[in-house]
């Protein structure tokens, strides 16, 4: 029977701590932070992300302003209104909700956030940042990864983790961060050869690899920590499911994340903490 690391919990406590904190801003600072996030078009996944992080700005004391745009909004549009936020000096972060439509390059439009508002730590002087190890907005999935890592009592110093995604959002940059605690990484893809022989060597897994049950009980080995970052459909019982097939992977992990209610709660809670680590930069 593995531990069973809740996001949701988690999520829940570290918000209610930055609730308490956010609670006296008004009074020091005047004001509490404002996070603007920008939604294109209406992808059901987009808008249930966008919705959940108005719920935690709501439940942290963050002022949220969610501004939703057409499919069809050009480039340049979308350009201009992330331009007209960075010179505004109310919003302390913003976010893009990714994927944009393909007329829009996401790039240019995360090159164009302000590196002081980019509170998704995407923008390109944040990722070198990261990569040098100096100060540094992290990325909110990754950031919450190692925070439940941890949380979960898990030393991750010179232990093997394996991490199956290379994507700039989740894959590398988690792969960064557990290098940062001194883990062994290696960073496996949809092209990599034995793959199974692979992940039974890691002691500790991280899946973001984006396809609903990719990981089967033959690739772990007893006492795997398994982090699923994967939020799909089950093509059959249309429930979400991860990348992980939980149910044939949980009796041999020591520690798993569920999903629902794993790593996506903590990749808001994180972005809820950017959000006041780029509104106390500022003040
Ligand atoms: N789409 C999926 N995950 C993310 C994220 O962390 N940030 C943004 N902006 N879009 C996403």
């Amino acid at each position: 029977m593995a531990k069973i690391i809740s996001g949701k919990e988690l999520s829940a406590k570290l918000k209610a701590d930055m609730a308490a904190q956010v609670a006296e801003f008004p009074e020091k600072y005047g004001r509490v932070p404002h996070l603007v996030v920008i939604l294109v078009g209406d992808n059901p996944a987009s808008v249930s992300y966008v919705t959940g992080k108005a719920k935690a700005s709501e439940t942290v004391g963050i002022k949220n302003t969610t501004i939703r745009k057409p499919e069809t909004i050009s480039e340049e549009e979308l350009l201009s209104l992330i331009r007209a936020l960075n010179e505004d000096d109310s919003v302390d972060g913003i976010l893009v909700q990714l994927p944009l439509p393909k007329h829009i390059s996401e790039s240019k439009v995360i090159e164009t956030i302000s590196k002081a508002k980019d509170v998704d730590g995407f923008h390109p002087l944040n990722v070198a940042a990261l990569w040098q190890k100096e100060d540094c907005v992290l990325p909110c999935t990754p950031k919450g990864i190692i925070k439940m890592l941890k949380a979960a009592g898990v030393g991750i110093n010179g232990k093997r983790a394996v991490v199956i995604g290379r994507s700039n959002i989740v894959g590398l940059p988690v792969a960064k961060l557990l290098l940062d605690e001194n883990a062994t990484v290696t960073i496996a893809h949809s092209r990599t050869e034995n793959l199974a022989e692979l992940t039974r060597q890691a002691e500790i897994l991280v899946v973001a690899i984006g396809r609903p049950k990719f990981v089967t009980a033959d690739m772990v080995s007893e006492g795997t920590v398994v982090i699923d970052v994967g939020v799909n459909r089950d093509a059959e019982t249309g429930k979400l499911c991860g990348d992980v097939d939980y149910a044939e992977v949980e009796p041999k992990a020591s520690v798993i994340t569920p999903v629902p209610g794993g790593v996506g709660p903590m990749t808001i809670c994180c972005l809820m903490e950017n959000t006041i680590e780029c509104f106390l930069a500022k003040h």
